[in-house]
């Protein structure tokens, strides 16, 4: 496993992050504990949750964070491991925003409840409200850091200015300001507008040269591409093997260029390609963590050995295919 500095949160976190987006849900719970155990005895300290996760499936709501309370109480490891969850979703029924002070306090207290624990190593805002001035957002966000609730503070799916205009506020007010973005972003970029409707953010190249110029941590979600680099995707494979919504958002040309470079860089090394595409992420100039979603403790053990490989100039050239 590697371990990278962040915020200076203890213990130090994995690079690896484990998503938790369908434990206690879609992932009954000895499932979902067997991936947590599994994770921690692969070296793994740090998780991803929510206070939505998983309010769109039957039975859904809170179910990942409680789960995570469970095994964290089960365990005795709540001090060994970096919990991260976020608030201030958007509504799931109306759509509307809950970038306000009460919503952010009532989601705040909620998920400490079901964490079962009395802080939040890392609480990220899960959406954006650009209406909502950034000074107001990080001034209830810092009342929260002065009771002892929360320990660092993120934004997902903010757009890079917002993100500066909101560190150079906190920077110039003496406040504490974000120390990571969560966007998604694999080895493969999805194609544009492959869900118009959502405000979730991808990779682009604004947001890449963002990164570069800033040396900002992105703690990516959707870092395996949804599966894309599992075998199962690519010309010539069985259709019905193809989930359509991974063809729709990442089926792109530049996209199989890349998929057909990592798995020859694969069979060169002898790993996966998923752990090519995967390793590769890990090697950008910038701290990067990878969020990742195994379904079982196969595909976590495939991802887990991805940070144990290393990737030179020339590999991480060669799966460019910018051209
Ligand atoms: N901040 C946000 O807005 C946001 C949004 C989305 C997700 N997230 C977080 O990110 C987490 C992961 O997101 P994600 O599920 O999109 O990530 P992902 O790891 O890119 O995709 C998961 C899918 O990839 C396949 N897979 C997983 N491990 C594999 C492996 N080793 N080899 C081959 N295929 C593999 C599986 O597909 P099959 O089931 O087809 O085998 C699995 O369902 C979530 O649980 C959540 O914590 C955050």
């Amino acid at each position: 496993m590697r371990y990278r500095d962040l915020a200076g949160l203890k213990p130090t976190p994995s690079q690896l992050v484990l998503g938790t987006g369908v434990f206690g849900s879609q992932l009954p719970e000895p499932e979902a504990f067997a991936l947590l155990d599994a994770f921690a005895a692969g070296g793994g300290n740090f998780l991803d949750t929510a206070h939505v996760y998983a309010a769109w499936l039957p039975n859904g709501a809170g179910a990942s964070e409680r789960t995570i309370g469970k095994w964290l109480k089960r365990t005795g490891a709540r001090e060994r491991i970096v919990v991260g969850t976020k608030g201030a979703h958007i509504d799931m029924k109306s759509g509307a925003s809950r970038m306000r002070a009460d919503c952010l306090a009532k989601d705040l207290e909620e998920s400490l409840d079901r964490l079962q624990s009395p802080y939040i190593d890392l609480y990220w805002l899960h959406r954006d409200d650009p209406a909502v001035p950034v000074g107001e957002i990080l001034g209830w966000l810092n009342e929260h850091l002065r009771a002892g609730k929360l320990r660092a503070l993120g934004c997902s799916n903010w757009a890079p200015a917002r993100i500066e205009e909101a560190n150079r506020y906190a920077a110039s007010n003496g406040l504490t300001g974000f120390c990571a973005s969560q966007i998604g972003w694999a080895l493969a970029w999805p194609q544009p507008a492959f869900d118009p409707k959502s405000l979730t953010r991808y990779v682009d190249a604004e947001t890449e040269a963002f990164h570069r110029r800033t040396g900002f941590t992105q703690v990516a979600y959707s870092s395996q591409a949804n599966g894309f680099f599992s075998g199962r995707y690519g010309p010539g494979l069985p259709p019905e093997a193809q989930k359509p919504g991974v063809l729709r958002k990442y089926g792109s040309p530049r996209n199989y260029k890349r998929l057909a470079a990592a798995t020859e860089l694969a069979v060169r090394r002898g790993v996966s390609a998923n752990q090519v595409a995967l390793a590769s992420l890990l090697e950008q100039p910038f701290p990067f963590f990878a969020i990742v979603g195994p379904k079982n403790i196969e595909q976590l053990r495939d991802s887990l050995a991805a940070a144990d490989l290393r990737l030179s100039a020339d590999e991480l050239a060669g799966l460019e295919c910018n051209g």
